[in-house]
């Protein structure tokens, strides 16, 4: 199987890159990743630049929150980061130098103001060698929200297989499903294809009391923390999605949309019986087992 990730800069927690990030995600599966730096960049603009622009002038390589520990078993790396300073950010060489590229194929997505790619892509060649890159896709700063048509045709027209393979990984990906029995129905919930999800599948049956926390989600604290080297460090959860916060350990099924949260693992969202989860709290007990 053709293992796919696509990682990207993050410099704040909504940043360009997510967007385009999930888009790429919906048309080829795989992992996301995100790239942050320890000490995070300023929201004030013009303290942004100047320090990007030392950065740049003393060829520094800031250091990153986290790795990917599983690197050797990804094919396929889309990477995601803005043009700064007619280059791309210091942060990226910092990703890049840690792991070895030899058989991998490289694919960049960048954004950019009315400078375009600029350098970025010869930089990034010269800092992959011996990756494979591939064509690059810009995307003007003001035209992020709208560039999914133009992230579909881009896909679309690279010169490799990645629908057949994204169709596969799609598969497997959706084979695994959980559900938690009530009175007069179920919630099934589909997995997704992470270490801390593939935990959490190897820990069932579970039985579970959850509560309600923020009149958002209903949470359930797990006895020890799920394994999560490798999976997604972060994401926008959605009604009807199954996370895991990190942090304090517990399992969350979010029953309102909530924002981007750093550490909160995404496991799998609901495919049916997400009317259940306003009252799910009202059990003394439920069991999560996996859907044979
Ligand atoms: C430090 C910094 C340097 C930048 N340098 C350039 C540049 O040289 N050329 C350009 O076209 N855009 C430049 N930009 C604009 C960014 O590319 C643009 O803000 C980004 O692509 C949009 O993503 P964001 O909303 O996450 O910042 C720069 C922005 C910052 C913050």
């Amino acid at each position: 199987m053709v293992k796919r990730m696509i990682a990207m800069l993050m410099i704040l927690s909504v940043a360009f890159a997510c967007v385009l990030a999930g888009w790429i995600q919906d048309e080829v599966g795989g992992d996301l990743f995100s790239i942050q730096v320890t000490e995070p960049y300023s929201s004030d603009y013009d303290e942004c630049l100047d320090r990007a622009a030392d950065e740049k002038a003393e060829d520094a390589r800031p250091p990153l929150k986290s790795r990917v520990e599983n690197m050797d078993s990804y094919d396929i790396v889309f990477l995601g980061f803005p043009n700064w300073w007619y280059t791309v950010p210091m942060a990226v060489h910092s990703f890049v130098e840690e792991y070895d590229w030899s058989g991998k194929m490289v694919i960049p997505f960048v954004t950019h103001g009315t400078g375009g790619l600029a350098s970025c892509i010869d930089d990034l060649e010269e800092a992959l060698v011996p990756a494979t890159i591939m064509e690059p896709i810009g995307v003007y700063m003001d035209d992020i929200k709208s560039a999914q048509p133009e992230i579909q045709e881009w896909i679309a027209g690279l010169n490799i297989d990645l629908k057949q393979k994204g169709g596969r990984e799609m598969a497997e990906k959706n084979d695994k499903k959980i559900r938690i029995v009530l009175d007069g129905g179920e919630i099934v919930v589909k997995m997704e294809n992470n270490p801390a999800a593939e935990d959490l599948l190897g820990r069932l049956p579970l039985t579970m009391k959850f509560e309600d926390f923020n009149g958002t989600e209903k949470i359930h604290y797990l006895e020890s923390s799920l394994d999560t080297a490798g999976a997604p460090d972060e994401c926008t959860p959605k009604a009807g999605d199954l996370a895991y916060y990190a942090p304090w350990g517990n399992l969350a099924f979010f029953y309102q949309d909530f924002r981007n949260s750093p550490q909160l693992v995404p496991l799998g969202s609901i495919e049916s019986g997400a009317q259940y989860l306003e009252q799910f709290d009202e059990y003394a007990e439920v069991t999560m087992e996996l859907v044979p």
